[in-house]
């Protein structure tokens, strides 16, 4: 059975003349991809070039049956391709409703499905996008990706500045998507929860890709993980060393 959702080959991409991204071969299971490297590697710029919104310099992406390499970034999202940017860009002064329902593709994700999904979302359905705290600006992001009943969703440090509590819920709901049938790339520095939440792993180090496999063999490997990622400690859920 052949599961893999999208699959990049030789992917070399940057911005204007820099090149970032280097002859990068990856594929992106049903069940989900971690995206894992340092501050710097390159994790966002591969998310931009999947998106076509990096440009790209040599290599294929294919997703599904198609290869989209040469597709606008307007037609990957309406094959079904949606992401939740590192930064959120929610819009600040629309409420949580109109920031959910201002785009939005036919699907099973209904504003009841994201309500359900994050009954926050729904307590706070009448305030605007900039009262609400970090965690829940990450959940409006996410829900308003879902609302375009993606196909594949991917995630850029969905974690990132949360508090632990609100990650687990946060990891709750990401674990709920793929038995929705969502497929997910979960860009992420949190490696234990990144490699919990997926199948399979890529590890990128100065736009190279570093290391590939199933994400359970990764987990169990605290040695391989730091000299991937240059760990300092590996204690509770590692994080990675300052790079300055
Ligand atoms: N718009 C841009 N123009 C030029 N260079 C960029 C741009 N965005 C990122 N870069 C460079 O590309 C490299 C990779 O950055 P990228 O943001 O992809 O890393 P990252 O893995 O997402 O890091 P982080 O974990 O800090 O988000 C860095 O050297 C960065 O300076
Ligand atoms: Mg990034």
């Amino acid at each position: 059975m052949n599961d893999t959702v999208l699959e990049a080959e030789h992917l070399t991409a940057g911005y204007g003349d820099a090149i970032v991204l280097e002859d990068v071969s990856l594929a992106l299971p049903r069940a989900g991809l971690a995206l894992l490297g340092r501050n710097g590697a390159g994790k966002s710029t591969l998310i931009a070039a999947l998106l076509g919104l990096a440009r790209q310099r040599a290599g294929t992406v294919r997703f599904g049956s198609h290869e989209i390499t040469r597709w606008s970034p307007l037609r990957r999202a309406r094959a079904g391709i949606a992401w939740v940017p590192q930064e959120r860009a929610i819009f600040p002064s629309l409420s949580v409703t109109e920031n959910l329902t201002v785009v939005g593709r036919a699907g099973p994700w209904t504003l009841e499905r994201v309500h359900e999904l994050f009954p926050r979302l729904a307590e706070r359905r009448r305030h605007r996008g900039g009262q609400l705290s970090g965690g829940e600006q990450q959940m409006l992001a996410i829900g308003r990706a879902l609302m375009l009943n993606p196909k594949l969703l991917l995630l850029d440090e969905p974690f990132e500045g949360l508090a632990p509590i609100v990650i687990d819920e946060l990891e709750d709901a990401i674990r709920r998507l793929a038995d929705e049938g969502v497929a997910i790339l979960l860009a992420e520095q949190h490696v234990e929860k990144a490699l919990a939440l997926t199948a399979r792993a890529a590890v990128l180090d100065r736009g190279r890709l570093a290391w590939q496999g199933a994400s359970g063999e990764l987990a169990g490997d605290a040695d391989r993980i730091a000299a991937l990622m240059g760990f300092a400690v590996a204690e509770g859920d590692m994080m990675p060393a300052d790079p300055n």
